[in-house]
Protein backbone atom coordinates (compact mmCIF):
# COMPACT_ATOMS: atom_id res chain seq x y z
CA UNK A 1 0.00 0.00 0.00
CA UNK A 2 1.48 3.48 -1.19
CA UNK A 3 1.40 6.11 1.92
CA UNK A 4 1.11 9.62 1.72
CA UNK A 5 2.38 12.46 3.39
CA UNK A 6 -0.28 15.57 4.24
CA UNK A 7 0.52 18.76 5.28
CA UNK A 8 -2.07 20.06 7.72
CA UNK A 9 -1.58 24.10 7.93
CA UNK A 10 -3.45 25.68 11.27
CA UNK A 11 -2.49 29.50 11.66
CA UNK A 12 -5.25 30.73 14.27
CA UNK A 13 -8.12 30.47 16.73
CA UNK A 14 -10.52 29.37 14.33
CA UNK A 15 -8.69 26.95 12.45
CA UNK A 16 -7.89 24.88 15.16
CA UNK A 17 -11.48 22.93 15.67
CA UNK A 18 -11.24 22.59 11.81
CA UNK A 19 -8.01 20.67 12.05
CA UNK A 20 -8.27 18.81 14.86
CA UNK A 21 -10.99 15.97 14.10
CA UNK A 22 -9.12 15.59 10.19
CA UNK A 23 -5.85 15.50 12.02
CA UNK A 24 -7.26 12.54 14.34
CA UNK A 25 -9.05 11.08 11.35
CA UNK A 26 -6.03 10.90 9.06
CA UNK A 27 -3.35 9.72 11.48
CA UNK A 28 -6.29 6.81 12.07
CA UNK A 29 -5.55 5.50 8.86
CA UNK A 30 -2.25 3.27 7.86
CA UNK A 31 -1.85 5.24 4.59
CA UNK A 32 -1.44 8.80 5.65
CA UNK A 33 1.61 10.45 7.50
CA UNK A 34 0.11 13.70 8.60
CA UNK A 35 2.21 16.68 10.05
CA UNK A 36 0.71 19.32 11.43
CA UNK A 37 2.00 22.98 10.47
CA UNK A 38 1.32 26.09 12.84
CA UNK A 39 1.95 28.93 10.91
CA UNK A 40 2.27 31.14 14.37
CA UNK A 41 -0.15 33.80 13.28
CA UNK A 42 -2.02 33.13 16.78
CA UNK A 43 0.13 32.65 19.29
CA UNK A 44 -1.21 33.75 22.58
CA UNK A 45 -1.33 30.42 25.38
CA UNK A 46 -5.51 31.01 24.89
CA UNK A 47 -5.87 32.01 21.17
CA UNK A 48 -3.28 28.95 20.44
CA UNK A 49 -1.92 26.44 23.18
CA UNK A 50 -5.42 26.06 24.67
CA UNK A 51 -7.13 25.00 21.44
CA UNK A 52 -4.28 22.12 20.96
CA UNK A 53 -4.61 20.99 24.63
CA UNK A 54 -8.48 21.03 24.55
CA UNK A 55 -8.79 19.38 20.92
CA UNK A 56 -5.73 17.06 21.78
CA UNK A 57 -3.59 18.08 18.96
CA UNK A 58 -0.21 17.21 19.09
CA UNK A 59 2.72 19.92 19.29
CA UNK A 60 2.91 20.94 15.90
CA UNK A 61 5.79 19.38 13.67
CA UNK A 62 6.47 22.70 12.15
CA UNK A 63 6.04 25.71 13.30
CA UNK A 64 6.75 29.13 11.38
CA UNK A 65 6.67 31.63 14.14
CA UNK A 66 4.82 34.12 11.70
CA UNK A 67 3.23 36.54 14.63
CA UNK A 68 1.06 39.64 14.05
CA UNK A 69 1.82 42.47 11.16
CA UNK A 70 0.26 44.23 8.28
CA UNK A 71 -1.97 41.26 6.30
CA UNK A 72 1.34 41.71 3.65
CA UNK A 73 3.76 40.96 6.29
CA UNK A 74 1.75 37.99 7.77
CA UNK A 75 1.32 36.54 4.26
CA UNK A 76 4.53 37.49 2.73
CA UNK A 77 6.45 36.02 6.05
CA UNK A 78 3.60 32.59 6.08
CA UNK A 79 4.72 32.25 1.96
CA UNK A 80 8.70 32.44 2.80
CA UNK A 81 8.63 30.25 5.80
CA UNK A 82 6.15 28.03 4.36
CA UNK A 83 8.19 27.49 1.04
CA UNK A 84 10.93 26.32 2.83
CA UNK A 85 9.23 23.82 4.74
CA UNK A 86 7.45 23.03 1.38
CA UNK A 87 10.62 22.35 -0.63
CA UNK A 88 12.35 20.52 1.59
CA UNK A 89 9.29 18.17 2.92
CA UNK A 90 7.86 17.62 -0.22
CA UNK A 91 4.70 16.69 0.79
CA UNK A 92 1.94 14.71 -1.14
CA UNK A 93 -0.45 17.08 -0.61
CA UNK A 94 -1.39 19.83 1.75
CA UNK A 95 -4.48 20.74 3.48
CA UNK A 96 -5.00 24.57 4.07
CA UNK A 97 -8.61 25.40 6.22
CA UNK A 98 -10.98 27.99 6.50
CA UNK A 99 -10.15 31.36 5.47
CA UNK A 100 -7.22 33.27 7.28
CA UNK A 101 -4.36 34.86 5.29
CA UNK A 102 -2.20 31.61 5.72
CA UNK A 103 -5.19 29.51 4.00
CA UNK A 104 -4.37 31.95 1.12
CA UNK A 105 -0.56 32.03 1.67
CA UNK A 106 -0.18 28.24 2.09
CA UNK A 107 -2.16 27.55 -0.84
CA UNK A 108 -0.29 29.91 -3.36
CA UNK A 109 3.12 28.44 -2.32
CA UNK A 110 2.09 24.76 -3.04
CA UNK A 111 0.43 25.55 -6.42
CA UNK A 112 3.47 27.54 -7.75
CA UNK A 113 5.68 24.27 -6.33
CA UNK A 114 3.10 21.97 -7.89
CA UNK A 115 1.73 20.51 -4.75
CA UNK A 116 -1.80 19.52 -4.68
CA UNK A 117 -3.64 21.76 -2.06
CA UNK A 118 -6.20 20.97 -0.56
CA UNK A 119 -9.31 23.87 0.75
CA UNK A 120 -11.43 22.26 3.68
CA UNK A 121 -14.53 24.78 4.33
CA UNK A 122 -14.48 26.11 0.05
CA UNK A 123 -16.68 27.72 -1.38
CA UNK A 124 -18.09 30.41 0.84
CA UNK A 125 -18.84 34.09 -0.08
CA UNK A 126 -19.92 36.52 1.56
CA UNK A 127 -19.50 39.40 -1.67
CA UNK A 128 -17.96 41.50 0.25
CA UNK A 129 -14.46 42.33 -1.26
CA UNK A 130 -13.64 44.77 2.14
CA UNK A 131 -13.55 41.92 4.18
CA UNK A 132 -9.81 40.19 4.16
CA UNK A 133 -11.12 36.79 4.19
CA UNK A 134 -13.65 37.05 1.23
CA UNK A 135 -9.94 38.00 -0.87
CA UNK A 136 -8.35 34.58 1.16
CA UNK A 137 -11.18 32.52 0.16
CA UNK A 138 -11.38 33.68 -3.72
CA UNK A 139 -7.44 33.33 -3.94
CA UNK A 140 -7.41 29.80 -2.77
CA UNK A 141 -10.79 28.59 -4.28
CA UNK A 142 -8.95 29.95 -7.78
CA UNK A 143 -5.88 27.60 -6.97
CA UNK A 144 -6.94 24.66 -4.59
CA UNK A 145 -6.94 20.91 -6.43
CA UNK A 146 -9.60 20.03 -4.09
CA UNK A 147 -12.10 21.85 -2.54
CA UNK A 148 -14.25 20.29 0.21
CA UNK A 149 -17.37 22.38 1.27
CA UNK A 150 -19.53 22.68 4.18
CA UNK A 151 -22.98 23.30 2.57
CA UNK A 152 -24.86 23.58 -1.51
CA UNK A 153 -24.10 27.41 -1.21
CA UNK A 154 -20.69 26.28 -1.62
CA UNK A 155 -21.04 24.20 -4.40
CA UNK A 156 -23.11 26.51 -6.45
CA UNK A 157 -20.50 29.21 -5.93
CA UNK A 158 -17.68 27.52 -7.06
CA UNK A 159 -19.51 26.34 -10.01
CA UNK A 160 -20.67 30.02 -11.01
CA UNK A 161 -16.68 30.62 -10.66
CA UNK A 162 -16.01 28.58 -13.09
CA UNK A 163 -14.82 25.59 -10.81
CA UNK A 164 -14.87 22.02 -12.46
CA UNK A 165 -17.48 20.13 -10.84
CA UNK A 166 -15.04 16.92 -10.40
CA UNK A 167 -12.99 19.28 -7.90
CA UNK A 168 -15.87 19.90 -5.69
CA UNK A 169 -16.37 17.34 -2.53
CA UNK A 170 -18.99 18.30 -0.34
CA UNK A 171 -17.78 16.76 3.12
CA UNK A 172 -20.74 18.89 5.37
CA UNK A 173 -19.59 20.79 8.67
CA UNK A 174 -16.12 19.52 10.35
CA UNK A 175 -16.35 22.14 13.45
CA UNK A 176 -19.42 20.34 14.52
CA UNK A 177 -16.99 17.27 14.14
CA UNK A 178 -14.98 18.76 16.98
CA UNK A 179 -18.26 19.75 19.15
CA UNK A 180 -18.97 16.54 19.37
CA UNK A 181 -15.50 14.64 20.12
CA UNK A 182 -15.57 17.24 23.17
CA UNK A 183 -19.45 17.24 23.74
CA UNK A 184 -18.50 14.69 27.26
CA UNK A 185 -15.94 17.48 28.18
CA UNK A 186 -18.11 20.47 27.35
CA UNK A 187 -21.11 19.47 28.85
CA UNK A 188 -18.82 18.70 32.14
CA UNK A 189 -16.92 22.05 32.04
CA UNK A 190 -17.97 24.21 34.92
CA UNK A 191 -17.23 27.80 33.08
CA UNK A 192 -20.96 28.81 33.70
CA UNK A 193 -20.76 28.11 37.64
CA UNK A 194 -17.27 29.80 37.89
CA UNK A 195 -18.88 32.99 36.16
CA UNK A 196 -22.17 32.39 37.94
CA UNK A 197 -24.47 32.37 35.52
CA UNK A 198 -27.88 30.31 35.24
CA UNK A 199 -28.35 28.49 32.37
CA UNK A 200 -30.81 29.77 29.32
CA UNK A 201 -30.59 33.26 31.30
CA UNK A 202 -27.87 34.90 29.77
CA UNK A 203 -26.07 36.25 26.50
CA UNK A 204 -22.89 35.46 24.90
CA UNK A 205 -20.98 38.33 23.15
CA UNK A 206 -18.22 38.05 20.60
CA UNK A 207 -16.52 40.83 18.19
CA UNK A 208 -13.50 40.94 16.80
CA UNK A 209 -13.98 42.20 12.75
CA UNK A 210 -11.96 45.10 12.05
CA UNK A 211 -15.22 46.56 10.16
CA UNK A 212 -16.69 46.36 14.29
CA UNK A 213 -14.00 47.16 16.09
CA UNK A 214 -11.59 49.00 14.31
CA UNK A 215 -13.40 52.33 13.50
CA UNK A 216 -14.50 54.08 16.99
CA UNK A 217 -17.19 55.18 15.86
CA UNK A 218 -18.72 51.84 15.01
CA UNK A 219 -17.23 50.62 18.27
CA UNK A 220 -18.80 53.02 20.00
CA UNK A 221 -22.26 52.33 19.24
CA UNK A 222 -21.84 48.43 19.51
CA UNK A 223 -20.40 49.35 23.02
CA UNK A 224 -23.35 51.87 23.74
CA UNK A 225 -25.99 49.16 22.18
CA UNK A 226 -24.39 46.61 24.60
CA UNK A 227 -24.68 48.34 27.91
CA UNK A 228 -28.52 48.97 27.03
CA UNK A 229 -28.76 45.38 26.61
CA UNK A 230 -27.37 44.10 29.53
CA UNK A 231 -30.03 45.64 31.44
CA UNK A 232 -32.57 43.07 30.24
CA UNK A 233 -30.10 40.11 30.19
CA UNK A 234 -26.45 39.64 31.67
CA UNK A 235 -24.06 39.12 29.02
CA UNK A 236 -20.49 37.40 28.72
CA UNK A 237 -17.49 38.77 27.05
CA UNK A 238 -14.77 37.17 26.29
CA UNK A 239 -12.68 39.29 24.62
CA UNK A 240 -10.71 39.21 21.86
CA UNK A 241 -7.02 40.58 21.81
CA UNK A 242 -7.84 42.68 18.82
CA UNK A 243 -10.80 43.81 20.60
CA UNK A 244 -9.24 44.53 24.18
CA UNK A 245 -6.43 46.34 22.39
CA UNK A 246 -9.21 49.02 20.37
CA UNK A 247 -11.48 49.06 23.64
CA UNK A 248 -8.41 49.94 25.63
CA UNK A 249 -7.23 52.78 22.71
CA UNK A 250 -10.22 54.81 22.83
CA UNK A 251 -11.89 54.48 26.08
CA UNK A 252 -15.20 52.81 25.19
CA UNK A 253 -14.13 49.65 27.09
CA UNK A 254 -15.02 51.47 30.50
CA UNK A 255 -18.46 51.85 29.69
CA UNK A 256 -18.38 48.07 29.50
CA UNK A 257 -16.56 47.55 32.76
CA UNK A 258 -19.18 49.94 34.49
CA UNK A 259 -22.11 47.59 33.59
CA UNK A 260 -23.25 45.66 36.43
CA UNK A 261 -25.07 43.23 33.29
CA UNK A 262 -21.83 42.24 31.79
CA UNK A 263 -18.91 39.93 32.26
CA UNK A 264 -15.58 41.37 30.44
CA UNK A 265 -13.41 38.06 30.62
CA UNK A 266 -10.24 36.77 28.88
CA UNK A 267 -10.37 34.79 25.57
CA UNK A 268 -11.52 30.95 26.67
CA UNK A 269 -10.16 27.41 25.62
CA UNK A 270 -12.54 25.77 23.16
CA UNK A 271 -14.16 23.30 25.93
CA UNK A 272 -14.80 26.52 28.59
CA UNK A 273 -16.32 28.65 25.51
CA UNK A 274 -18.43 26.11 24.50
CA UNK A 275 -19.66 25.09 27.69
CA UNK A 276 -20.70 29.20 27.93
CA UNK A 277 -22.73 29.05 24.36
CA UNK A 278 -24.34 26.06 24.79
CA UNK A 279 -25.88 27.67 28.12
CA UNK A 280 -27.16 30.70 26.66
CA UNK A 281 -30.10 31.79 25.72
CA UNK A 282 -29.00 34.00 22.26
CA UNK A 283 -25.44 34.50 21.26
CA UNK A 284 -24.38 38.24 19.92
CA UNK A 285 -21.76 38.03 17.57
CA UNK A 286 -19.85 38.46 14.21
CA UNK A 287 -17.76 35.78 14.56
CA UNK A 288 -18.54 33.04 11.46
CA UNK A 289 -17.65 29.64 13.86
CA UNK A 290 -20.29 30.82 16.08
CA UNK A 291 -22.77 31.57 13.54
CA UNK A 292 -22.81 27.59 12.26
CA UNK A 293 -22.12 26.43 16.17
CA UNK A 294 -25.50 28.09 17.02
CA UNK A 295 -27.19 26.70 14.15
CA UNK A 296 -26.41 22.88 15.42
CA UNK A 297 -27.23 23.73 19.01
CA UNK A 298 -30.46 25.64 17.85
CA UNK A 299 -29.71 28.79 19.80
CA UNK A 300 -30.57 32.32 18.36
CA UNK A 301 -27.97 34.21 16.87
CA UNK A 302 -27.62 38.05 16.12
CA UNK A 303 -24.69 38.61 14.08
CA UNK A 304 -23.78 42.08 13.77
CA UNK A 305 -22.71 42.37 10.72
CA UNK A 306 -24.59 43.06 6.99
CA UNK A 307 -23.54 40.00 5.03
CA UNK A 308 -22.42 36.63 5.71
CA UNK A 309 -20.24 34.03 4.11
CA UNK A 310 -22.80 31.20 5.49
CA UNK A 311 -26.34 32.45 4.45
CA UNK A 312 -27.85 28.93 5.18
CA UNK A 313 -27.25 29.55 8.68
CA UNK A 314 -29.80 31.95 8.38
CA UNK A 315 -32.27 29.91 5.71
CA UNK A 316 -32.18 27.27 7.53
CA UNK A 317 -30.62 28.09 10.85
CA UNK A 318 -31.18 30.11 13.80
CA UNK A 319 -29.24 32.86 12.60
CA UNK A 320 -30.51 36.49 11.54
CA UNK A 321 -27.95 39.35 10.41
CA UNK A 322 -28.60 42.74 12.34
CA UNK A 323 -27.05 46.37 12.08
CA UNK A 324 -26.35 47.84 15.80
CA UNK A 325 -29.51 49.49 15.74
CA UNK A 326 -31.56 46.48 15.63
CA UNK A 327 -30.12 44.65 18.24
CA UNK A 328 -32.32 45.47 20.71
CA UNK A 329 -35.23 44.40 18.89
CA UNK A 330 -33.56 41.50 17.46
CA UNK A 331 -32.96 40.52 21.14
CA UNK A 332 -36.66 40.68 22.00
CA UNK A 333 -37.77 38.42 19.61
CA UNK A 334 -35.57 36.06 20.32
CA UNK A 335 -35.97 35.99 24.20
CA UNK A 336 -39.56 36.52 23.61
CA UNK A 337 -39.44 33.14 21.08
CA UNK A 338 -40.64 34.46 18.27
CA UNK A 339 -37.25 33.04 16.85
CA UNK A 340 -36.99 29.94 13.94
CA UNK A 341 -36.19 26.95 15.88
CA UNK A 342 -34.20 26.19 12.73
CA UNK A 343 -32.70 22.80 11.73
CA UNK A 344 -29.41 21.21 11.01
CA UNK A 345 -28.43 21.50 7.63
CA UNK A 346 -27.14 17.85 5.54
CA UNK A 347 -23.80 16.78 6.59
CA UNK A 348 -23.66 18.76 9.38
CA UNK A 349 -23.82 15.70 11.55
CA UNK A 350 -20.09 15.16 13.36
CA UNK A 351 -18.63 12.98 10.58
CA UNK A 352 -17.09 15.32 7.95
CA UNK A 353 -13.65 14.21 8.97
CA UNK A 354 -14.29 10.48 7.78
CA UNK A 355 -15.98 12.22 4.14
CA UNK A 356 -12.44 14.07 4.13
CA UNK A 357 -10.42 10.98 4.08
CA UNK A 358 -12.57 9.41 2.13
CA UNK A 359 -11.88 11.75 -0.32
CA UNK A 360 -8.28 12.38 -0.01
CA UNK A 361 -7.96 8.83 -0.46
CA UNK A 362 -9.51 9.15 -3.79
CA UNK A 363 -8.16 12.02 -4.57
CA UNK A 364 -4.42 11.25 -4.10
CA UNK A 365 -5.04 7.16 -5.72
CA UNK A 366 -6.10 9.41 -8.58
C1 LIG B 1 -7.76 36.54 12.32
C2 LIG B 1 -8.37 36.21 10.96
C3 LIG B 1 -9.88 36.19 11.06
C4 LIG B 1 -10.36 35.30 12.18
C5 LIG B 1 -9.66 35.72 13.47
C6 LIG B 1 -10.07 34.89 14.64
C7 LIG B 1 -7.17 36.99 8.95
C8 LIG B 1 -7.19 37.98 7.86
N1 LIG B 1 -8.01 37.21 9.96
O1 LIG B 1 -8.17 37.85 12.66
O2 LIG B 1 -10.41 35.71 9.85
O3 LIG B 1 -11.75 35.40 12.30
O4 LIG B 1 -8.25 35.60 13.26
O5 LIG B 1 -9.43 35.35 15.79
O6 LIG B 1 -6.42 36.04 8.88
N2 LIG B 1 -3.10 39.11 18.76
C9 LIG B 1 -2.66 38.78 20.02
N3 LIG B 1 -2.42 37.47 20.28
C10 LIG B 1 -2.58 36.48 19.38
C11 LIG B 1 -3.01 36.84 18.10
C12 LIG B 1 -3.29 38.16 17.79
O7 LIG B 1 -2.51 39.64 20.88
O8 LIG B 1 -2.35 35.32 19.70
C13 LIG B 1 -3.41 40.53 18.46
C14 LIG B 1 -2.30 41.25 17.75
O9 LIG B 1 -2.26 42.56 18.22
C15 LIG B 1 -2.76 41.25 16.31
C16 LIG B 1 -4.26 41.32 16.46
O10 LIG B 1 -4.56 40.57 17.64
O11 LIG B 1 -2.22 42.29 15.59
C17 LIG B 1 -5.03 40.75 15.31
O12 LIG B 1 -4.58 39.42 15.04
P1 LIG B 1 -4.59 38.86 13.54
O13 LIG B 1 -4.20 37.42 13.57
O14 LIG B 1 -3.83 39.75 12.66
O15 LIG B 1 -6.10 39.01 13.11
P2 LIG B 1 -7.46 38.63 13.85
O16 LIG B 1 -8.23 39.87 14.08
O17 LIG B 1 -7.23 37.70 15.01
Amino acid sequence: MSTYSVHLIAAARPNFMKVAPLYHALSEAAEFQVALVHTGQHYDQNMSDAFFDDLRLPKPQFHLGVGSGTHAEQTGRTMIEYERVCVAEKPDCVIVVGDVNATAAVAMVCTKLGVPVVHLEAGLRSRDRSMPEEINRLVTDAVADLLWTPSPDGDENLLAEGVPPEKINRVGNIMLDSFELMRERIEAAETRQLLQLESGQYGIVTLHRPANVDPPEVLGVLVAQLVDTSVRLPLVFPVHPRTRARLDETGAGNALAAADGIQLIDPLGYVEFMNLVAGASVAITDSGGLQEETTYLGIPCITLRPNTERPITVSEGTNRLSTPDQLASHLADALSGNWPSGKRPELWDGKAARRCVDSLRKFLRG
